[in-house]
Order: C-alpha cells, then structure tokens, then sequence
C-alpha cells in the first residue's frame, strides 16, 4: 500500500528547512510522489532544488518505493531570488563569487535528513540536463524559473521523458493574476490541452496524469 505521509522526522526537517512551500502543499506533493514512486518504480525528479525543503519530501517518497529523487537547479537562484527582489535571502550569497549559491545549504539540509543515498543532485541549468536525459521518469515536479521562458523548457525539456503512467506536478499555478506569476499556469493549460487531467489541487500545487491512464 502507498504510503500518504512522510516520516515523522523528516516533517520535521521539512518544516525546519529554507524554502517557500507551505505544509499542505508539500503533503500533497508526497501523496503524489508515492504514489508515482509506488507505481512505476522510477526515478522522480524536481526541477528546482533551492535549499532541499520540497526535495526531502520528494526523497522520502522515493526511499518508500526503493528509488531516488533527481532534483535539478544552477543553484544561482531564479529572478525573485536576485539582490533587490522579494524573494532574496543575502545568506544564500557566495561572499568570494558574489553570486547566489543554494548548493550548500541544500546539501546541509539533505545531509542532516539521512536521505543523500536517496538523492542525485543535478547542479546545471534545466533544459541543458533535460537535453542529455535518457532515463524515464515517474513524476516531473516542475518548480524551476518561473518566467515563460523557464516554465515552458522545462515542460518540453522534461515531460516528453515522463512514463506513460507518471504524474506531472506543477507548482505555483495561480489563475488570478493578483496571487502570482501566470507563467506556471499557462503551463498548467498547456498540459491541460494535450492530454493530462487534475487529479488534485491544494493551494497552488497541481497533480496531473495523463487521460485515460
Ligand atoms: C522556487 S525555487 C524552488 C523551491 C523548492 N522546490 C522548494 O520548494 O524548496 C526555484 C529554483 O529554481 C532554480 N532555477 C531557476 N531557473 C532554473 C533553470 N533554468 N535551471 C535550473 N534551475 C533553475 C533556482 O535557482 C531556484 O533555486
């Protein structure tokens, strides 16, 4: 049977983590990367590491179902994340290189977790990693860049490597422009139009699968 909640330690660290994604969401991303991990037995992958809080959730998943989370990100933060803008944190900056750097921080977190044997760390841009991908996927996590121009490579970088019964999450998908960007959701449309039905909805997280399946 699939497993519905994360361990009770790594909620914990979940909750304890840096990032930005509320707890109903990140419990229903679980749900849904067991119940991929569950089905299919692939690997699940996440676009958009950041510091490793919706990765721990994704890598208990997998650890249930005896696989792995692939979690890709530059790690140079998206453009909310920048010096200036509302998502930046200053901690995150790299003092010597004067950039973002996320990868420690994340590795921190999934370090102090016990979940690295579950996890393979991509560290490069999205479409890039995608283009040299050759595996299937059981679930495509899509919280990478947030413009149109991110949001949509990586939906056709990844999506054409999901399994047939995979599911595909998309995060911050916000209908009314006045709750956030419209790029994740223009995405979210465009999977609606060729092929894949909700299957869930909490907050801003989508769950979607192919028709039929
Ligand atoms: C919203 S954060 C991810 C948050 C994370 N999923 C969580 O819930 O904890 C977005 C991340 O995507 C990364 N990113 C943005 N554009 C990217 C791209 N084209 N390739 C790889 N990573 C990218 C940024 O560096 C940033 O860390």
């Amino acid at each position: 049977m699939t497993t519905t909640l994360p361990a009770p330690d790594v909620l914990d660290a979940f909750r304890a983590a840096t990032g930005f994604m509320p707890e109903d969401e990140g419990l229903a991303l679980f749900a849904a990367a067991a119940q991929a991990a569950t089905a299919t037995g692939l690997p699940l992958l996440e676009i958009g590491s950041y510091c490793g809080r919706s990765t721990l959730l994704l890598a208990d998943a997998a650890r249930q179902a005896g696989t792995v989370v692939l979690t890709v990100d530059h790690h140079r933060g998206s453009e909310e994340q920048q010096p200036g803008w509302e998502y930046h944190d200053a901690s995150l900056v790299d003092p010597e290189v004067g950039l973002m750097d996320t990868l420690p921080r994340f590795r921190r977190t999934v370090h102090a977790a016990g979940l690295e044997p579950h996890v393979i760390a991509l560290v490069g841009r999205s479409p890039q990693v995608a283009a040299v991908w050759g595996g299937s996927l059981g679930l495509v996590f899509v919280d990478g860049g947030h413009t149109d121009e991110h949001a949509t490579a990586d939906y056709e970088g990844w999506v054409p490597h999901l399994a047939p019964d995979g599911l595909l999450v998309i995060h911050d998908v916000f209908p009314d422009p006045a709750d956030g960007g419209q790029a994740p959701y223009r995405v979210y449309l465009r999977a609606l139009a060729e092929g894949f039905e909700e299957i869930s909805v909490t907050g801003s997280l989508r769950v979607l699968r192919r028709r039929g399946r």
